[in-house]
């Protein structure tokens, strides 16, 4: 070829244009909906309308299919560096483009703890090699995740983290707390807070309950979690600083953080499917595969989450993805690492749980996996609309399957969620205008 058309080809290369046709859009914001198509150009959004014409590079026949902007997970172990054996960022990205998720954040308990701006330097490096999913990395509140000295939130943030957090091993000093909401309020950075007391908990594998009680286990009482909620709610309300309360699990929380933003704290707060789905009877039939923390609940408890999403308490639903090996969860309840994938089953297990049973539409439903945690995060994602990033979500709401792990991509299979039939399916991820994922239908009922 010669440099002429070389140099032409690049060009066109440059200007990759996609046709989205006849998608039903969903959209929360900006008055979009209905059958319409979709034009990007170049990773953008530039039209939005119906029977667009247009000379294009791809079309994606979207027709009786729902098209939303990118899912954002804001709640995601990644494993890499230290847990390879687990996750990497590469298997934990591919995860998150066959859920449907365009962007993720990732946790920053890995070993070392992403506590430096390496560390988050790190963690882009490795997510500009994976499949296109964006990946978000969160910095650690403490040193080490230790609970004894702050981490740079300043440095953090200019080296790319969009959050601070101690997740999986909670910050149990109220003093260190509240000087990381007054320095998140300094360099505008939300906190997301993992809430259990750890003198209430450390050890134990189930809710405090009935369940723990058959077993002779000592539990976690949901105390421990709401004590904690509280405690970071009038932290955010003295300091002026954001909190955003990781995996609500119980009827209170959600209480406490309704009463708090009624009072104009600034507090936000997410679920995952496990904790509206599942209560603690699930150790029972699941055994380790339902050690999560913070536990498994019980029926009131999914209630109080269920009545949180549906008057908007609860702002966001996030999978908190922790993949562990085969090995590790094959140890008994006591022994057993917590946490279960979701990346690929949250949207199903959603839509199955709150869509099809009637409780939510699909719109809030949206809202809650892509505006409002792309808001929390500060990140320009989450929305359609003209100018936005080409980052789409498109999925047949009515496909039922059932859930096979092993046909996960993730290197978890760790789910409670095994076997379970369910209805909706991601038939294609698109992030930056480029399809990264589109679904081979497999394993179709
Ligand atoms: O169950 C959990 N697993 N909860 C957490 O907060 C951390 C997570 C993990 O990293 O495995
Ligand atoms: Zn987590």
């Amino acid at each position: 070829m010669d440099r002429r058309a070389l140099r032409a080809r690049k060009e066109r290369n440059k200007t990759m244009r996609i046709l989205i046709r006849k998608g039903r859009l969903v959209s929360p914001v900006g008055g979009i909906g209905g059958v319409m198509d979709i034009l990007a150009v170049n990773g953008k959004i530039v039209q939005i309308g119906s029977d667009i014409r247009a000379e294009v590079d791809q079309v994606v026949d979207a027709e009786g299919l729902i098209v939303c902007a990118g899912l954002v997970d804001m709640h995601v172990h990644l494993r890499e560096p230290g847990f390879e054996y687990k996750e990497t960022i590469e298997t934990g990205a591919l995860a998150a483009a066959r859920g449907g998720f365009a962007s993720i954040a990732c946790m920053p308990n890995t070993k070392p703890v992403i506590d430096t701006p390496e560390g988050i330097r790190f963690v882009l490096e490795k997510a500009r090699a994976a499949c296109g999913v964006n990946i978000w990395p969160i910095g650690a509140v403490s040193m080490k995740q230790y609970g004894g000295e702050l981490t740079d939130a300043k440095a953090l943030k200019e080296a790319g983290a969009v959050a601070l957090s101690d997740d999986g091993v909670p910050v149990q000093n109220a003093n260190l707390m509240r000087d990381a909401l007054i320095r998140a309020q300094i360099h505008q950075i939300p906190v997301l807070s993992h809430c259990e007391d750890a003198t209430m908990v450390d050890g134990r594998a189930v809710n405090e309950g009935r369940i723990s009680r058959q077993l002779w286990l000592e539990g976690r009482p949901a105390i421990a979690e709401e004590l904690m909620v509280m405690r970071d709610a009038m932290l955010a309300e003295e300091t002026g600083g954001a909190v955003h309360i990781c995996h609500v699990s119980t009827a209170r929380s959600v209480d406490i953080v309704r009463k708090m933003k009624q009072r104009g704290v600034r507090i936000t707060c997410e679920t995952c499917p496990q904790y509206f789905t599942l209560t603690e009877d699930a150790v029972l039939e699941y055994g380790s595969l339902a050690r999560v923390n913070p536990p498994l609940r019980t029926e009131s408890d999914v209630e109080g989450i269920i009545t949180g999403l549906m008057d908007g308490t609860i702002d966001a639903i996030a999978t908190d993805h922790a993949p562990h090996s085969a090995e590790e969860k094959a140890k008994p309840l006591e022994k057993a690492p917590s946490g279960m994938v979701g990346l690929e089953t949250a949207l199903a297990v959603t839509l199955t749980e709150l869509y099809h049973s009637g409780k939510m539409t699909l719109v809030d439903i949206i809202e809650k996996m892509t505006v409002n945690p792309a808001a929390i995060l500060g990140l320009s994602k989450g929305h359609l609309g003209i100018g936005a990033d080409a980052d789409l979500t498109i999925f047949d709401p009515d496909e039922e399957w059932v859930i096979d792990p092993d046909q996960f991509v993730s290197k978890g299979h760790n789910t409670p969620f095994a076997g379970r039939k369910v209805k909706g399916r991601v038939k294609y991820t698109i992030v930056n205008g480029t399809i990264i994922y589109q679904e081979e239908r497999k394993h179709v009922v």
